[in-house]
């Protein structure tokens, strides 16, 4: 037993296979119960060991247990599903697979190709396709097998190369490539598992490709096709992730989107481009600062945005804008502008002591600088979210300031 009874590992076949079955359920629903009410891990794997069962079978009943509990905030029916952390950690977000899902919803069958634990080959079967699951890591395929059984799901798992595997020539495919190598997170799409040109390449024939990126793919990888639409999927602040859509799942001609979301994956807001970046003018500070939402930064959509509401930018390679008027909108955050000061921590610390104006928090745009370390120099104000927000931002000639009241 390693020191660290749940670092995350992936199992052998034939103990994941006994992990599915009714002694190894049990098992998993006895660690689960023993670390909800407060055993530690440690104690949990002495107990297993003391027990008998066999090491290997021991771990990944601790390591289920302790997935199964993280999965709770995922998933309603964590307490039924078996998952293991590594699976986990990899698995898509749910908002982001139901939201992908619902492009699906109208093919009869899908092949879903790097589909791990299943998080979009489930998600994509609950739209109604049948679903053809396809992963080489055999304990992943036999843990999604249960996961689809206990949902009722129709899902066929193949243990398979996805490169190998024989897609069907009539049916969308679904792909996400693995995106990390020995810890390290991979950037370039030629360098994913598998690499996204052979994938492409290999499913060229359906009708439909949909492929699952990280939100910090760069837009100008040369493998990201022409005739293509990338996706950039957000839920609140946090920007989930990307998907590549081709054929006939790509939305008509657009060549991106930025989709806000709900928890359940509905789509809140979709703005799509299917022409270059618009870029607004650069133009003096308003009374009204606005953030966009990661999404259309990424998706290059928030000067189309932004204009909608009289909008200029602040800098050419800032995506601050700034306006002269309010129009709330759910791309933005947005701040009125109390103080243009200089970058200067003691103009900056007077100003906040004569305002008076509560918590404040720290954001720096375009400047390598340690809100931390500003925030000691402007004088330690009291810090809180959604307080007054003291805006550290690099200008196309110099940096300034600015102090905003947010505004709703
Ligand atoms: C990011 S995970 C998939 C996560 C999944 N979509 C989910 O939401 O649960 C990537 C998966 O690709 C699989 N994989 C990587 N290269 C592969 C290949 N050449 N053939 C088959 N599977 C592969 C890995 O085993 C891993 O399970």
């Amino acid at each position: 037993m390693p020191s660290d009874p749940a670092a995350s590992f992936d199992p052998a076949p034939d103990v994941a296979r006994w992990l599915v079955g009714d002694a190894g359920l049990d098992v998993l629903a006895d660690v689960v119960r023993e670390l909800d009410g407060g055993t530690a891990e440690l104690a949990v794997a002495t107990r297993l060991r003391r027990d008998g069962l066999a090491p290997d079978r021991a771990r990944i009943a601790l390591d289920a247990a302790v997935a199964r509990r993280r999965a709770r905030a995922r998933f309603p029916d964590a307490d039924a599903l078996v998952l293991t952390t590594s699976a986990l950690e990899q698995s898509s977000h749910p908002a982001a697979s139901a939201a992908r899902a619902a492009r699906y919803a109208d093919a009869a069958s899908t092949t879903d190709l790097c589909s791990g634990i299943g998080g979009d080959a489930l998600a994509i079967a609950a739209r109604g396709p049948t679903v053809v699951a396809v992963d080489r890591d055999a304990a992943r395929m036999t843990l999604l097998e249960h996961n689809a059984r206990v949902r009722g799901l129709d899902v066929t798992a193949v243990v398979a190369d996805v490169l190998a595997y024989p897609v069907p020539a009539g049916s969308p495919v679904h792909a996400d490539p693995g995106r990390r190598a020995a810890g390290r997170r991979l950037r370039r799409l030629s360098e994913l598992h598998p690499p996204v040109p052979s994938l492409l390449a290999h499913v060229a024939p359906a009708p439909g490709v949909g492929v699952a990126l990280s939100p910090a793919v760069d837009l100008a990888d040369p493998a990201l096709p022409a005739a293509a639409e990338l996706e950039f999927l957000q839920l609140g602040p946090q920007l989930l992730e990307a998907s590549l859509w081709l054929g006939g799942l790509r939305h008509g001609s657009a060549v991106a989107t930025a989709t806000l979301l709900a928890a359940d994956g509905a789509v809140r807001e979709r703005r799509t481009r299917t022409a270059p970046p618009a870029e607004l003018p650069v133009g003096e500070v308003g009374s009204v600062l606005l953030e966009p939402r990661a999404a259309a930064v990424r998706a290059r959509l928030h000067d189309t945005l932004g204009e909608e509401l009289g909008a200029r930018r602040l800098a050419r390679h800032r995506a601050l804008l700034t306006a002269d008027a309010h129009v709330p909108s759910p791309w933005f955050d947005a701040w009125q502008v109390e103080a243009v000061l200089p970058l200067r921590a003691k103009d900056i610390a007077a100003w906040l002591r004569s305002a008076d104006v509560g918590p404040v928090e720290l954001a720096t745009h375009g400047l390598d600088a340690d809100p931390v370390a500003w925030w000691r120099r402007i004088g330690r104000p009291p810090r809180g979210p959604a307080g007054t927000r003291v805006h550290l931002v690099r200008l196309d000639d110099g940096a300034v300031c600015l102090i905003g009241r947010p505004l709703d």
